[in-house]
């Protein structure tokens, strides 16, 4: 017998839990259209509408077009590989479960505990994003929340200009800021608050969750769509603008790695990695697919390609109609909206923003309970978090858990500087996947790939090598935060898991 930390699960035990029904198991209700909206749903977001900007103006210049495309092609080797296991394994768990399949049961643990910072650890960044956006998109109205309950405790804010905002969002001098009105925040009531609603929409059905993500996926492709519409026609009518702006496509490195040049590009695009994580989360919901051997690949590298070529776009006419200089600010595509002459666009441009961070709070807290649900169902998590509501069939005890410490997370914790841990999270788990694909093929070839991955062991070979150059790119510190979180999984796994693992006891 080999060793039981690297025990696999068969693939015929998965094949029947795949096809369990009955009020215990999850609902199979989402189509290939549902399954393209949740991808999109969780992919465009903070990145298209706030980091193209920063890392534009610091690293690339209009060259960010190029970082775009990078990191798009990266993801699409992680896509297709994700594509494969997804159509063969349509199991709640996405890369835990393959994992498991694959590599055994250890590097499933560290998956699926390395899942928790791409989607718990991302759902709470993205919910504080979702506060300040709200904060501004209410000050174009006049309206202003008080500070007190818009951001984490100790953080300063400051009335300026008709506005209350963060202190270290203003350049103020210490002689501007005498007699301003100053408040410290307490508690960030708004964050908390939008993850618990996304949470209650969660818990009372995958198809309530869908068609909500629908109807705002459709209110954040209108934002997009419309500021192509709008900012298209005016490059071409003012050609000497956009010379201007793009005089230089790729402006000279500054003598330092990563700031312009080609080194700018690289950064660039792990910078813009971010905005195209969430298209793995729609394997999550592959339990949930009516026919997921034909629609997950559907849903993967349909939201997948949909949201490359926008942002591919986009983030061209945002350097075209505002000098990529200008554009280290929180509201980008919105600044350049209105550049236009286009009043009324920037209005859509922030709801569009408003709607489209929501959907990706949603995809990513869907992701987080499936991968704990799937996590329980295997005896490596409390049984609690395995459990089905019966009338809604959906894990309500893990979604409210997960919701309730990730409301909190967001509320409390300044997490703004740990986006890079969801980049490095969601990373690790783009070499595994891609790792398990190859290894699969080598162990299995025989078995029947509803999809198959094209030129194996190209592309997962390719996957590997740019998510590893990706994370390499990362800083120190965010190493270190992986490396700790993971030996705080060890320390669970070999104190609970390795004594509840349903596939070690069947070893016994
Ligand atoms: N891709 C998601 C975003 O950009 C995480 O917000």
């Amino acid at each position: 017998m080999g060793n039981p930390l690297f025990a696999t699960k068969s693939l015929d035990t998965l094949m029947k839990e795949a096809e369990e029904t009955g009020e215990h198991s999850l609902k199979r209700a989402l189509g290939p259209v549902n399954l393209v909206t949740l991808g999109i749903g969780a992919i465009i977001g903070a990145g298209i509408f706030v980091l193209t900007g920063s890392a534009a103006a610091l690293y690339a210049g209009p060259a960010i077009m190029l970082s775009y495309v990078l990191a798009g092609v990266g993801c699409a080797f992680a896509g297709l590989c994700y594509a494969e296991f997804a159509s063969l394994i349509p199991i709640a768990g996405s890369a835990y479960t393959y994992g498991y399949a694959t590599l055994g049961e250890i590097i499933a643990w560290i998956i699926g505990w390395d899942l928790i910072l791409e989607y718990a650890f991302g759902a709470a960044t993205v919910a504080s994003g979702w506060s300040s956006t709200l904060v501004a998109f209410l000050q174009d109205y006049g309206i202003n929340l008080p500070p007190q309950i818009c951001d984490v405790p100790g953080a300063q804010w400051v009335f300026y200009d008709g506005r209350w905002a963060p202190l270290t969002t203003l350049n103020l001098s210490a002689s501007q800021l005498t007699g301003l009105p100053q408040a410290t925040a307490r508690f960030n009531l708004i964050a908390f608050l939008a993850i618990l609603a996304i949470t209650t929409i969660l818990i009372v059905g995958i198809k309530e969750s869908a068609n909500f993500n629908t109807a705002i996926v459709f209110v954040k492709l209108t934002a997009v769509l419309t500021f192509i519409a709008v900012a298209a026609p005016f490059v071409f009518k003012h050609p000497q603008i956009a010379h201007a702006n793009w005089g230089v496509f790729l402006p000279q490195n500054t003598g330092t790695f990563g700031f312009y040049g080609w080194s700018g590009v690289l950064r660039g695009a792990g910078v813009v990695f971010f905005a195209y994580i969430g298209f793995d989360a729609v394997s999550t919901a592959a339990q949930e697919a009516r026919k997921p051997q034909k629609d997950m690949p559907i849903g993967i590298l349909g939201s997948l390609a949909v949201c490359t070529i926008l942002y591919f776009v986009v983030s061209g006419l945002l350097t075209a109609t505002v000098h990529y200089s200008r554009l280290n600010i929180g509201a980008p595509v919105s600044l350049a909206i209105r550049e236009t002459g286009v009043k009324w666009g920037s209005y859509i441009v922030n709801a569009g923003a408003l709607a489209g961070l929501s959907t990706v709070m949603l995809v990513m807290l869907l992701g987080q309970s499936r991968v704990f649900y799937s996590m329980a169902h295997d005896g490596l998590l409390w049984k609690w978090a395995g459990e089905i509501h019966p009338r809604f069939r959906t894990p309500y005890k893990s979604t409210a858990i997960v919701g309730l410490c990730v409301a909190t997370l967001g509320a409390l914790v300044p997490i703004g500087n740990l986006s890079q841990l969801v980049s490095i999270g969601t990373l690790l788990a783009f070499v595994i996947v891609c790792t398990g694909v190859w290894i699969l093929r080598v162990r299995r070839p025989d078995l029947e790939r509803p999809f198959k991955t094209p030129w194996v062991p190209f592309v997962p070979l390719m996957g590997i090598i740019v998510s590893l150059g990706l994370m390499a790119g990362l800083n120190g510190l965010t190493w270190v935060r992986l490396i700790v979180w993971l030996i705080i999984g060890m320390v669970i796994y070999f104190t609970y898991s390795v004594k509840h693992s349903r596939v070690r006891n069947s070893l016994k």
